[in-house]
């Protein structure tokens, strides 16, 4: 692997990478194709950053594929994602199982084509117990109707006195997101150069480092996911805290 990991510190790795991918669009206007090619193209970038995450060792991979905005767009988009995000599953399920990686979907599911809501329900059947690392596709997804959600359920829980409101802090509030279980993410990748969240993880993000590059998502491949994680490594994570001085020179040295 050493030849392929430069700059990486193989033992502080983000356990928890989460990529807004994006560009696609662009990259197929650079070259006159078409928006769909785009698509096309990003889900190769899909399929590289999945390898590479599983050979490294990174346990969760979370994907922005599919925002509650992007139903805005023209339908034969949309149905031209939504059979890529389909053929996806079919061609990687065998490689999923091989790899040992566990597949998980969040986002307003119930709006997906039929034919896909039961491709991603058996392909998350099929990988349940897989130990060696967790994709969370969020599809359908939006931070603001993920919070919206977790905010019903725990008023419901409230209501029927299932819960304490006293009680709600951070911890069991955190447990009503559709990410209930997975650690937040150490590191957000988002292409293409905008400095948005655009409505992704907004509780989870809290104190993720950001790493945003102008390269477009189809030309993301394994070198720039290096150059973010090398990029990752070299940043200091304080949490709002003031780092001890043995700390701080403990995480030069590492460098
Ligand atoms: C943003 O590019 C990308 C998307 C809206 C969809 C992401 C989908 C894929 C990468 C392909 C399939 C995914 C999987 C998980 C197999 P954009 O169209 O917004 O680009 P633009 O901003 O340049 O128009």
């Amino acid at each position: 692997m050493g030849a392929t990991t430069p700059n990486i510190d193989l033992h502080r790795l983000p356990h928890h990478v989460a990529i807004i991918m994006d560009g696609n669009g662009r990259w197929a206007q650079r070259r006159g194709i078409t928006r769909v090619e785009g698509h096309k193209r990003g889900k190769d970038s899909v399929r590289a950053v999945v390898e590479t995450s599983r050979r490294l060792g990174i346990k969760y991979l979370s994907l922005f594929a599919f925002s509650t905005e992007n139903w805005q767009r023209p339908r034969r988009e949309v149905e031209a994602l939504m059979g890529l995000l389909r053929r996806y599953l079919r061609t990687e399920l065998r490689k999923m199982m091989k790899n040992e990686i566990r597949l998980l979907a969040i986002g307003d599911l119930t709006r997906l084509p039929p034919a896909l809501q039961a491709d991603l329900q058996s392909t998350i059947d099929a990988t349940k117990n897989n130990p060696g690392m967790t994709v969370v596709l969020a599809v359908s997804y939006g931070g603001r109707e993920d919070m919206v959600q977790a905010a019903r359920k725990l008023a419901c829980d409230a209501r029927s006195g299932r819960i304490d409101p006293e009680k709600i802090d951070a911890r069991v509030l955190d447990g009503y997101f559709s990410t209930a279980g997975i650690p937040d993410p150490d590191l957000l990748i988002r292409t293409s150069g905008e400095m948005r969240i655009s409505n992704f993880f907004l509780w989870q993000l809290a104190y993720s480092e950001i790493y945003v590059t102008e390269t477009l998502w189809p030309d993301f491949r394994e070198i720039e996911f290096m150059d973010a994680l090398a990029v990752f490594q070299q940043r200091e994570r304080r949490f709002g805290r003031i780092l001890e001085h043995q700390e701080a020179e403990q995480l030069r040295a590492a460098r």
